[in-house]
């Protein structure tokens, strides 16, 4: 029988995820994307699975799959690479009518997934009549040909195309998946082999090819890291081995991102590379929250700077007097957890105690959430309102212009809804 095709409305719903590896960090993102509430059974997960759990937005139980975890499920994902344990879930799924995907046997699911992806506002799906037999990478084919005719206006196939070699170093811009660059988001379809970070856009990993290999490189802070290094020697031999590799990174690659060190990397092993600049987060993230970094009359100067190792820090080379005595704005990255220091400096070098702070986290996904302070109370109302990584802090007038953008938004919405 043909398959029924139904777009899924998850939001708010329950999706159990059973396995932790590749094929469920493929497909938890998209499932969040769609406003799904995932539980994630696993012993062990994938780096990037784990910081989602952290960050709250799956709940992951640390463990092996039990009788009873499909309860409440209005989708089951069965991923793991026991056959066993999959049959399990399936006939857990089964017995309680429970729409059930095998990641490792299309003909025992219950449903198949598509190949997916979204231009603008339209979702695309292609599903092959008979993905037991057929080649997926027919679906995915024709689903990046539908996507790449919708985003450039013409409908001609990805793999009409050459193919480019060597290594991509591609700005994925500050997480959400609209603000890759077209050339970077081109790049990225071609790809074999993708090297992605944390805060890369994620969601885009959903459409790629099922045939293309994804490395994570995720780091999280404090946790497990793929040490740079192995980054740039897995970049140099895939791309000896004649495969085109894409490095998926989150912001602009050049700014705090050690993309050069990649570039360099790249260049002395003979790999040819290039580079797709990104949206970084130290002007997109205050963007998507009205604050301006720059604003004529308030400010006409802005200073990007790296709190990852605190002020006093014998490695900080950033000079703290310069910028406690500018009027200019600061926006500071990796600086939540030394935010006290931070300002105890520009207060000693002469900021005003009641300069305006925005602290902006998630920056641009749909968790972002924004505080607005003093640069006095500022390390006290982050730790009041839990704020963690990744977050961008404002430090200066801008953030005023930001206040009146908001207030003037409302009223407009306010007339425009009567
Ligand atoms: C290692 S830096 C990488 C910056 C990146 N290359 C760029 O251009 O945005 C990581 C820091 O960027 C900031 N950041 C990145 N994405 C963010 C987001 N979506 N929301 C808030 N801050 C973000 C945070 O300060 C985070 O700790």
């Amino acid at each position: 029988m043909d398959p029924y095709l139904l777009g899924l409305r998850l939001e708010g719903r329950r999706v159990v995820v059973v396995g932790g590896g590749a094929v469920a960090s493929r497909r938890v993102p998209a499932l969040l994307d769609a406003g799904a509430e995932v539980l994630l059974v696993s012993p062990k997960v994938a780096a990037s699975l784990e910081d989602l759990a952290a960050a709250g937005r799956i709940r992951w139980e640390a463990r092996g799959y039990r009788p009873g975890d499909c309860a409440g499920a209005w989708l089951v994902c069965a991923c793991t690479d026991d056959p066993a344990v999959n049959s399990a879930v399936a006939a857990a799924a089964e017995q309680q009518r429970t729409w059930y995907v095998r990641a490792d046997d299309a003909g025992a699911s219950a449903a198949w997934t598509p190949a997916s992806g979204q231009a603008a506002d339209v979702r695309v799906a292609v599903l092959s009549v008979d993905p037991k037999s057929g080649d997926p990478r027919h679906s995915a084919g024709l689903r990046d040909a539908i996507l790449d005719g919708l985003r450039s206006g013409a409908l001609s196939a990805r793999h009409g195309r050459k193919h480019p070699a060597g290594v991509a170093i591609i700005g994925g811009g500050p997480g959400d998946p609209g603000l890759i660059t077209v050339r970077g988001r081109q790049l990225l379809a071609e790809a074999d082999v993708v090297l992605t970070d944390r805060l890369a856009p994620r969601s885009l990993l959903d459409e790629l090819r099922d045939d293309v290999e994804i490395i994570d490189a995720g780091k999280i802070p404090y946790g497990r890291a793929m040490a740079q290094e192995h980054i740039n020697a897995a970049l140099v031999s895939h791309a000896q081995a004649g495969r085109f590799v894409a490095r998926l990174k989150g912001g602009d690659p050049f700014v705090f991102g050690r993309g050069a060190e990649e570039v360099l990397a790249c260049l002395r092993a003979g790999i040819p590379v290039t580079v797709v600049p990104g949206v970084t987060s130290a002007v997109g993230v205050p963007a998507s929250a009205w604050v301006p970094v720059t604003h004529r009359g308030v400010a006409q100067e802005f200073h990007v700077v790296s709190v990852h190792v605190a002020p006093g820090d014998e490695r900080s080379t950033v000079n703290w007097e310069l910028l406690g005595g500018s009027s200019g704005t600061l926006v500071l990255l990796m600086a939540v957890e030394r935010i006290g220091a931070v300002a105890d400096e520009l207060l000693r070098y002469g900021r005003s105690p009641d300069t305006p702070v925005s602290v902006i986290a998630d920056g641009t996904l749909p968790t972002q959430r924004t505080i607005n302070s003093t640069l006095e109370q500022v390390e006290s109302r982050i730790a009041e309102e839990g704020i963690r990584p990744p977050a961008i802090v404002v430090v200066g007038n801008v953030v005023n212009v930001a206040a009146e953008i908001t207030e003037l938004m409302r009223h407009v919405t306010a007339l425009r809804t009567g």
